[in-house]
């Protein structure tokens, strides 16, 4: 039996988005910019992917540039930004918990003389509008927060930074949302919250790796990343990955399908997975109920190296992370739990286990078997106590 409980460090292909890669590398094979058929074939592909983006954002085709996934997208808006709005003001705000890809973005603009405001988080990881609202400067160009947390699962409260943000009316700050933990699981719409840049990825919804999109809100200038031809009107340029594009439609429309259906399930999952981690010992990391998403969850088990009962796990054949995927190799403490003032030993026996809509329950009963047993072992083995 296996259980694979890693699903925000990536997903599985679904077979019908394999079943859609197939269809594009062997029947649509032109370059999109090509001026005879079987470019406009591929042209149309492209232009439907657009479509069905942009409607499930309720945004117009026009607003959605496709990227190479959710780290350019973020660049992208916020490097983009900054470097087409600098003559407006020199001053940015993030939070402390932002995805590497977001927070290394604004580390290189701190190098060029852009001042950061890196809002903080509570206990339970979830920033406040008021600490936002007493960050905002007259030279605020940018404000780029995550719609979830990849590493524990909190929700950003959109609507009330929203609200923040609209009573400055001002053009300025932009808004970016890296939602790449949110897309194809929780409904986001951009223009009723006044969000006017938003990064989605499509190996987060079972659709490949390499791929994503950014939403910028018509009339907001961007200074591209690279220069090139006119592809994604010259915003992205490079010849456009028209099957991993194709097969991120399809992911988005299958996911959105069953949603709620999906939503509730995940949620009975998560709530069996924190029964059983309570009863040996683990404390949740991050909010419970619904400030967090029910297909991620971050828990200790304090004195149980995160390591090595990730190894134990991994053994009997279930897949969990110690933290997000592109930092899991580090050997510094989790940023997101630092800043959440957890104590050390709280933060080095953490693991993450992440759920999708094709988790099944046999997997969920499968750990909720194993899980107890190893965590006892290790217990005796590093003399914890619980
Ligand atoms: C919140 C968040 N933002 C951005 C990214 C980067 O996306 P990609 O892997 O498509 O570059 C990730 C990936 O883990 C993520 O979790």
């Amino acid at each position: 039996m296996k259980a694979y409980l890693d699903n925000s460090a990536t997903t599985f292909i679904a077979p019908e988005v394999l079943a859609e890669l197939k269809r594009i590398y062997s029947q649509v094979p032109g370059n999109p910019s090509s001026l005879y058929s079987l470019g406009m074939e591929a042209e149309q592909e492209l232009k439907r992917s657009r479509s069905i983006i942009a409607g499930f954002l309720g945004v117009q085709a026009k607003e959605i540039y496709f990227t190479s996934g959710g780290t350019e997208a973020n660049n992208l808006a916020i490097r983009g930004a900054a470097a087409a709005y600098s003559r407006q003001g020199k001053h940015l705000v993030t939070t402390a918990t932002e995805h590497p890809s977001v927070l290394n973005a604004f580390r290189a603009l701190e190098e060029k003389g852009f001042q950061v405001t890196y809002l903080p988080c509570g206990r339970e990881g979830r920033i406040s509008a008021c600490d936002l609202k007493e960050a905002l400067r007259e030279d605020t160009i940018l404000v780029s927060t995550m719609f979830v947390n990849n590493e524990m699962g909190a929700l950003t409260p959109l609507e009330e930074l929203s609200q923040v943000l609209r009573e400055r009316k001002q053009n300025l700050p932009l808004w970016h949302v890296d939602a790449v933990q949110g897309f194809g699981r929780l409904e986001v719409k951009p223009e009723s919250l006044g969000i006017d840049l938003l990064s989605l990825s499509g190996h987060k919804i079972h659709a490949p790796k390499g791929v994503g999109a950014l939403y910028c809100r018509g009339g907001i200038q961007l200074e591209p990343l690279f220069y090139g031809g006119e592809q994604e009107r010259a915003l992205r340029p490079g010849t456009e990955n028209v099957a991993g594009i194709a097969a991120l439609a399809k992911a988005a429309e299958l996911a959105f399908a069953d949603r709620e259906k999906d939503l509730e399930r995940l949620e009975e999952f998560k709530e069996k997975l924190i029964s059983c981690c309570k009863a040996c010992g683990g404390v949740v990391n991050g909010p419970e109920g619904s400030a967090a998403v029910p297909y991620i969850l971050n828990i200790s088990f304090p004195g149980v190296p995160a390591e090595v009962l990730l190894h134990s796990l991994d053994a009997k054949g279930i897949s969990v992370s110690t933290g997000s995927a592109c930092s899991s190799r580090q050997k510094t403490p989790s940023h997101v739990l630092s800043a959440m003032g957890l104590d050390r030993n709280r933060i080095k026996s953490a693991i993450r286990m992440s759920l999708s809509r094709l988790t099944g329950k046999e997997e969920i009963d499968y750990a909720c078997q194993v899980l107890p047993e190893v965590v006892a072992e290790l217990r005796a083995l590093y003399g914890a106590r619980r």
